[in-house]
């Protein structure tokens, strides 16, 4: 018979603390910004209630937010005035995420700026890439991912993030940015990112539905795991230094495969709708918002991941500050 009773380390507080197995830091939170072209601007976002717009002349008030959490890396999207087929917004030296790069490691230069590479947001059609015949077209957008990705290393950007999903964007970007003397700037590939229903929220922050169509010839199929291996591996071949799962909270399998199939740093992104559920649940006393959140994001780190990106980001530095996770 066992000698073993499970119950005896969770007598109280100290002794839970110390068995912990999941150990969390503020230092592994990353937070998304959202960046509109323009001045002055400073909205709240309906659909991601507690976050807000900002322009890249007042982006500063949601840096020193971070700050006073002890939030020291953000992820920044653009929201451009305008949009093209060929999503010349996305490259503009001049453009609203290169501005708002700028402003902030003027500023801040112990800030770590990532930036999402992606022209979804830049293009007329919403796509990730460039479409002819109705189609997105991968070899033909690689050229245009790469250039947006060495703007924002030009800008100051300290990390890209490839979030199209195109194959061997990696590879373009890795190259164009060696090519250009950046070698020394890391890419977090979006490695594994599914096609998912939990992006709505975030479709409607960017303005980046597709309007015709899905993602789904470039996105992947939820229903596949080998395959996110494969993503995975052919990612660090072709040299992206830290992989990402996204979403988070459906895809816990897929982190803890990527940490048992591979060997690189691995970042899960709890995007807006794994967010709008906790939020709208609890305001509908269905569930402890703070209780939720915190119990998500444990989650993640328990499968697997070094690092989460996460619209609770703030929030969950207070909590490990706390020590009510962590
Ligand atoms: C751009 C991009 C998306 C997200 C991050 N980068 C949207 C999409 O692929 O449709 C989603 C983030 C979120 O939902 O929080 N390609």
């Amino acid at each position: 018979m066992s000698l073993i009773r499970p119950r005896r380390l969770r007598n109280d507080l100290n002794i839970r603390n110390m068995v912990r197995e999941t150990r969390i830091s503020s230092k592994s939170l990353i937070l998304p910004l959202f960046i509109k072209e323009g001045s002055s601007i400073k909205e709240p976002i309906a659909s991601l209630e507690g976050h807000s717009y900002y322009s890249p002349d007042t982006v500063q008030e949601g840096i020193e937010q971070a700050l006073a959490c002890n939030i020291k890396t953000v992820l920044l999207f653009g929201i451009p005035k305008e949009k093209d087929d060929l999503g010349s917004g996305a490259y503009n030296e001049n453009g609203v995420v290169q501005q708002a790069v700028r402003q902030i490691k003027a500023m801040y230069p112990s800030i770590t700026v990532i930036t999402d590479v992606c022209m979804c947001e830049y293009t007329s059609n919403g796509h990730c890439g460039i479409v002819e015949n109705d189609r997105v077209v991968n070899d033909v957008s690689l050229p245009y991912i790469a250039k947006i990705a060495l703007s924002h290393v030009k800008a100051g950007a300290d990390m890209v993030a490839p979030s199209d999903m195109m194959d061997k964007r990696v590879k373009a970007i890795r190259k164009t940015l060696d090519d250009n003397g950046f070698y020394e700037t890391p890419i977090m590939s979006y490695a594994v990112k599914y096609s998912s229903a939990f992006y709505g929220p975030f479709r409607d922050v960017a303005k980046s539905a597709p309007s015709f169509g899905d993602r789904k010839t470039y996105q992947m199929d939820y229903h596949n795991r080998r395959e996110a291996i494969v993503e995975a591996l052919l990612d660090i071949e072709e040299g992206a230094d830290i992989l990402m799962v996204k979403p988070a909270m459906s895809y816990l399998d897929i982190v803890r495969e990527l940490r048992d199939n591979t060997q690189s740093p691995i970042c899960a992104y709890s995007v807006s709708g794994e967010y709008a559920m906790i939020k709208s649940a609890s305001q509908k006393g269905c569930l402890d918002e703070y209780a939720a959140m915190c119990e998500s994001a444990a989650g993640v780190f328990r499968a697997g991941a070094d690092m989460l990106i996460s619209y609770y980001a703030k929030e969950l530095s207070k909590a490990i500050e706390k020590g009510d996770i962590g």
